[in-house]
């Protein structure tokens, strides 16, 4: 089976950093042109990249993404809306303003809402392409005191993914999700720190205050690449047939079958 990338124009959503970085270098490493966006420039782009400049929170900013993207390749094969984050603090539903609702919905389901509708309508002129949206394990687990809005946002996002999946496998077109569980990331790391500092606790208990809060079998953090893997696979024609899934890449942390 042929698993080369050569001659797709991919597009990685926040590629500069962390997973998105991990699954950019892949792609790019199995011939695909890949096209990163982030808001910040990387300091290195030794893959050479395509990379656009970019806040997924700014509605305008996914016109300049299609523009550029269209001018320069004319086509688009893979989309894998990968940036995200927990933008919320802890602390339940009180704590939580309608400010730090939108804020978490707009990042982590709109921005991807909107980049999909922008661009799918090359992929359905081309009748192919694969989409890739990065959930997470606490969409479907959501921790009440970590991550409320956060969760609701991505669970939001596995039923959009579906749903889209539905419509579009007929055009030739594939929507899959990946749920990572945690994974040794920038975001991770702060993420950690900031609850270290909110519990006046160190850094090594924090991290171990989240690995036993989400429990994670194989007892330790993904790394980014482990995520990419998946990825690489899924937007492969060795996936041709595989659509509306959602695969949790976590070490066996979802507690359900
Ligand atoms: N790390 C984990 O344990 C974990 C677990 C489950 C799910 N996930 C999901 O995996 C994805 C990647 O997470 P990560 O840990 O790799 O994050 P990360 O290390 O913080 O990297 C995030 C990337 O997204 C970009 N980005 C952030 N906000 C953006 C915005 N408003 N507009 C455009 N780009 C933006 C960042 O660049 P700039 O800051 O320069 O914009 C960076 O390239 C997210 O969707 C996250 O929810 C992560």
């Amino acid at each position: 089976m042929e698993t080369t990338l050569k001659g797709q124009v991919a597009l990685v959503t926040g590629g500069t950093k962390g997973i998105g970085k991990a699954i950019a270098d892949k792609l790019s490493a199995k011939g695909a042109q890949v096209i990163v966006t982030a808001r910040t420039a990387p300091e290195s782009n030794t893959n050479g990249h395509h990379f656009i400049a970019a806040d997924l929170t700014v509605p305008e900013h996914t016109e300049v993404i299609t523009k550029e993207i269209l001018e320069k390749y004319r086509r688009i094969d893979i989309i894998v809306n990968n940036a995200g984050a927990n933008l919320s603090p802890g602390g339940g539903f009180n704590t939580l303003s309608d400010e730090d609702w939108y804020k978490d919905w707009e990042l982590n389901f709109l921005s991807v809402v909107r980049i999909n509708k922008a661009l799918l309508p090359i992929m359905l002129e081309q009748k192919s392409g694969s989409i890739i949206n990065i959930s997470t394990g606490a969409a479907k687990q959501p921790i009440w005191e970590m991550t409320m809005s956060y969760s609701s946002a991505k669970a939001a996002l596995n039923a959009y993914s579906k749903a889209l999946a539905s419509e579009l496998g007929s055009k030739g077109i594939r929507v899959n999700v990946v749920s990572p569980g945690v994974v040794k990331t920038p975001l991770m790391m702060d993420f950690i720190e900031n609850i270290a500092t909110s519990s006046n606790i160190t850094v090594d208990k924090a991290f171990q205050v989240v690995m036993d809060k989400v429990g994670v079998p194989l007892g330790r953090m993904a790394e980014p690449e482990e995520i990419a893997n998946i990825v690489a696979f899924l937007v492969s024609s060795e996936a041709k047939y595989v659509t509306g899934t959602n695969y949790s890449v976590d070490g066996g942390a979802s507690p359900t079958v």
